[in-house]
């Protein structure tokens, strides 16, 4: 057994992450006079929500007519019908209030000429149960939203005296014999230390696994940490086949060129200079939801259409815009594009291509963030102790796709959400719950074993390999062939763990180690995808399946539960919720606007 010192510290909450989604929950708990500590990996002005653009939804009706049961609509049907609508309904009511509590905190929203929020289109965001035109419903602050929301947040959490760990790097839950989470090990990354926070509950925030993939506009921190540790505690991640390709991520570099650009005028054209999307959504044309679009351009680019010399990218125009909305409204993208695609983008198109940037699937949550473990016997059985919320967990809200700007909303409001239900269930007066030794054994063996490994395998190569595969075989397009090859590769890949190599077996600021570690956590998260799209045989928002291009929902409109194990991966599922919270009587929406329908824009 390795034997560690370590330091405890005891809490009634743990968040662990610091972005949009960790830092609400922080502030919120902190709020209600819970002792709560945030550890995070990185500074928190620094989380990965930091590099979100475009905005965030609510019906604020600024711009013009809105409704929350139309962003309701527009959620349901961006998720094709696979969100539980009890956790949509949540977030389109919640997100005004939402978004107004942000800006009393102080975020630095945009403003139209009487001052309110200003708000812009984006992609699947319509008026009158998508039978009327796209609505302005993308609360903006530029295009540096989450970067303005997150600055807030932090200093709101302070002023709240909550604690921060800052670069401490989460190992792993310790869990009672009897399936109750009681906190987590960390390691502090800057002196080697090793810390045990106790903790009567404990949010998981640690954001999404874009870096499973090769080309993603996340973050290189975001490895999917908390579905990692869930993973390893043999409880499911959820939806996992589910991922999201952004239209326009700059060609070769990856980063983000925000939605916002199509919303405030921007149009894609292929090499024939034609606006494609016309043809293939007449109605919402590029500002249809982001699945379609990047499917389009996918399509166009096979077809032959795509630009450039080798014809495997597409053109996103701006220049006919007036230069003061682009320095006003696009300022940030005017900059990346000018940085990273070397455009100036007042006068040329910028070249972009459909890039890795979201996971509809995580940690299966109800709509208060409380981490589920399903039983045959109740579909919603909670994890005592353990919450998940933002893009690490899966509340349902965004079902097989989720609409642009619904990301930062779906942050607050479950972040705030997960703070008040810890309200009720905490009693700050009560005993912290004991600690499994056992537990917190496990970790630190593991841990040592990592950072003892002598394989033959480079982390980095490892890392690689996966990445091409998801890459490759878990892409905008999957048929039976890929998918199979694709689980085959994975599960080779996954093996090599056992034989990977760190060179560094020091404890400070160990960055092979670190690396390995989170090369652990990608791991269960990759594997979960690549299982659970192989199994799925239909075609479903982000999920489109050649071999079966059409959506099931007899046989397929249910959530697929993914336990990984090392190399192996079983597979379950759990049904949809289809009630709501409320009912037509009760000021809800009417259930005949939601049911199922075909997805056209
Ligand atoms: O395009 C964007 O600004 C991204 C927004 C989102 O993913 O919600």
């Amino acid at each position: 057994m390795a034997a560690y010192k370590y330091e405890t510290h005891v809490y009634d909450a743990i968040v662990v992450g610091a972005g949009g989604a960790g830092l609400r929950a922080t502030l919120g708990l902190a709020e209600q006079g819970l002792r709560t500590a945030c550890i995070t990996k990185v500074f928190p002005t620094r989380s990965h929500t930091v590099a979100a653009q475009g905005g965030i939804a609510a019906s604020l009706s600024n711009m013009g007519p809105d409704h929350w049961q139309w962003h309701m609509y527009d959620t349901v049907k961006g998720s094709d019908w696979l969100g539980d609508t009890d956790a949509m309904e949540y977030l389109a009511r919640e997100a005004p209030k939402a978004v107004y509590e942000l800006e009393h905190y102080g975020v630095p929203f945009s403003r139209t000429e009487e001052g309110k929020i200003y708000q812009r289109p984006f992609g699947g965001h319509t008026t009158e149960f998508g039978e009327g035109p796209a609505v302005q419903r993308t609360c903006a602050a530029a295009d540096r939203t989450g970067h303005a929301i997150l600055h807030t947040l932090y200093g709101q959490s302070l002023k709240q005296k909550a604690e921060f760990y800052i670069e401490y790097f989460a190992l792993d839950l310790i869990m009672s014999d009897d399936g109750q989470c009681t906190g987590v090990v960390a390691w502090k990354l800057d002196d080697g230390t090793m810390h045990v926070f106790n903790a009567k509950m404990v949010v998981l925030a640690t954001g999404g696994y874009g870096r499973a993939y090769f080309s993603a506009t996340s973050a290189h921190t975001c490895t999917g940490d908390g579905g990692g540790m869930v993973a390893r505690q043999g409880l499911p991640l959820q939806d996992m086949e589910f991922v999201q390709f952004h239209p326009t991520g700059i060609y070769g570099a990856g980063c983000l060129i925000t939605e916002g650009a199509r919303g405030e005028g921007g149009y894609l054209t292929n090499s024939e200079g034609e606006r494609f999307m016309e043809r293939y959504a007449p109605t919402y044309k590029d500002l249809a939801s982001r699945d379609v679009v990047s499917r389009c351009m996918t399509l166009e680019i096979r077809e032959g259409r795509g630009v450039g010399p080798n014809k495997d990218h597409i053109h996103l125009n701006l220049n006919h815009l007036p230069k003061e909305t682009l320095d006003l409204r696009l300022p940030g993208i005017s900059e990346s594009a000018r940085i990273f695609a070397g455009v100036d983008l007042t006068r040329e198109p910028i070249p972009v291509l459909p890039t890795v940037h979201y996971n509809m699937g995580g940690i299966p949550t109800n709509y208060w963030g409380e981490v589920l473990n399903p039983t045959a016997k109740n579909a919603d059985a909670i994890v005592p102790g353990l919450m998940a919320v933002g893009e690490a967990g899966c509340a349902s809200v965004h079902g097989a796709n989720r609409l642009g700007s619904n990301s930062l909303i779906d942050l607050v409001v479950f972040g705030r959400a997960a703070a008040i239900k810890a309200g009720q269930v905490v009693d700050p007066n009560s005993a912290n719950p004991t600690l499994n030794q056992s537990s917190i054994d496990a970790c630190f063996d593991r841990f040592d074993k990592l950072r003892h490994a002598k394989g033959g395998t480079p982390t980095a190569e490892l890392r690689l390999e996966m990445q091409k595969t998801m890459q490759a075989d878990a892409a905008v397009f999957r048929t039976d062939k890929t998918l199979a090859e694709g689980v085959k590769k994975m599960e080779a890949v996954a093996a090599k763990m056992d034989d990977v190599h760190v060179t560094d077996r020091s404890l400070v600021w160990n960055s092979d180690l670190m690396e390995t570690l989170e090369l652990t956590n990608l791991m269960p998260n990759a594997l979960a995808t690549i299982v659970a799209a192989e199994a799925r045989k239909e075609s479903r928002g982000a999920h489109a399946h050649e071999d079966y291009p059409n959506r099931d929902d007899k046989e397929w409109r249910k959530h697929s539960l993914a336990f990984v194990d090392g190399t192996k991966t079983r597979l379950a599922y759990r049904p949809v919720h289809l009630d709501p919270l409320t009912t037509e009587a009760e000021g809800g929406i009417d259930l005949k606007r939601i049911a199922p329908k075909a997805r056209v824009y």
